[in-house]
């Protein structure tokens, strides 16, 4: 039987990284792509690397007519890649477009990416696992287009559940609070092991939505007290 493949977005470092060599030890044959080549101690987790700027239509087209021509088939498709800048609309000079490019990374991407590919999806039982945040249940102030995209890219992703429904495709959010990886290296706070996050998603990728150590408390608090958690991510202290 063919081996399966995995397509994951950011897969250089961070969660993404972590994934891939997760589902690369489950004999997935993982096909990686960022705007950077992978280090050479990671591109063996690699089967392809193609090197892709998510926040440009063009280079997504690209990506996606090279791939096609690669490959006939995908099991797994990991929407990971992201960004996300601290900025305010007091002071930033392109406050409108510094939202725009998060829209683009965060949101967008995903959105192309999938109906792009989608015959590939499902020639397969494939599954599409969708990374979001727990920032999509309310805005932090330094991140006015990050916390947008991903409350976006949530709503989309259960839409997109249900519109597959009839499908054999599966789609799965993630949702993680915060993780040590260098898009938060300035935090306050200690986020998890990415490692470990990823040992997690394999073992719960029976559920729809995997709500990840770091994120459970508030979301289950966000339930009864949405006013509270939203405070407190507000404030960079959720
Ligand atoms: N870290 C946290 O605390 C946290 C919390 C909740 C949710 N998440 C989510 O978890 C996921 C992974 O985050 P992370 O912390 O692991 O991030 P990270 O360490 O900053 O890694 C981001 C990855 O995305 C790639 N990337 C960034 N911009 C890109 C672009 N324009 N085109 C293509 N690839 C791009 C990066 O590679 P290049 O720079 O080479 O392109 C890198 O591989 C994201 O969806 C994030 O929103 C993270």
């Amino acid at each position: 039987m063919d081996k399966r493949i995995c397509l994951i977005t950011g897969a250089t470092r961070g969660f993404g990284l972590s994934l891939a060599k997760k589902y690369n030890s489950l004999g997935y044959l993982v096909v990686g792509l960022a705007r950077t080549a992978p280090p050479s101690e990671i591109s063996g987790f690699f089967e392809a690397f193609f090197i892709c700027d998510l926040s440009s239509e063009a280079s997504i087209d690209n990506f996606i007519h090279k791939f096609e021509n690669q490959f006939n088939r995908i099991d797994l498709f990991i929407h990971n890649a992201a960004i996300q800048n601290s900025y305010s609309i007091l002071e930033a000079m392109q406050y409108s477009k510094m939202i725009d490019h998060e829209i683009a990374v965060n949101f967008s991407a995903p959105v192309k990416l999938t109906s792009a590919l989608l015959p590939l999806l499902l020639q397969r039982k494939s599954l599409i696992l969708i990374v979001t945040s727990l920032l999509q249940l309310g805005p932090k102030k330094s991140a006015p287009g990050y916390c947008a995209s991903k409350a976006a890219l949530a709503n989309w992703t259960r839409n997109l559940r249900a519109q597959l429904s009839s499908s054999e495709i599966r789609v799965i959010e993630i949702i993680p609070g915060l993780i040590k990886t260098d898009m938060t290296s300035n935090a306050a706070k200690k986020g998890k092991e990415p490692d470990l996050l990823a040992d997690i998603v394999i073992q719960k990728s029976h559920k729809d939505c995997i709500i990840l150590p770091g994120a459970r408390l508030a979301w289950f608090i966000a339930a009864f007290m949405p006013n509270f958690i939203r405070h407190k991510l507000l404030n960079g202290t959720g």
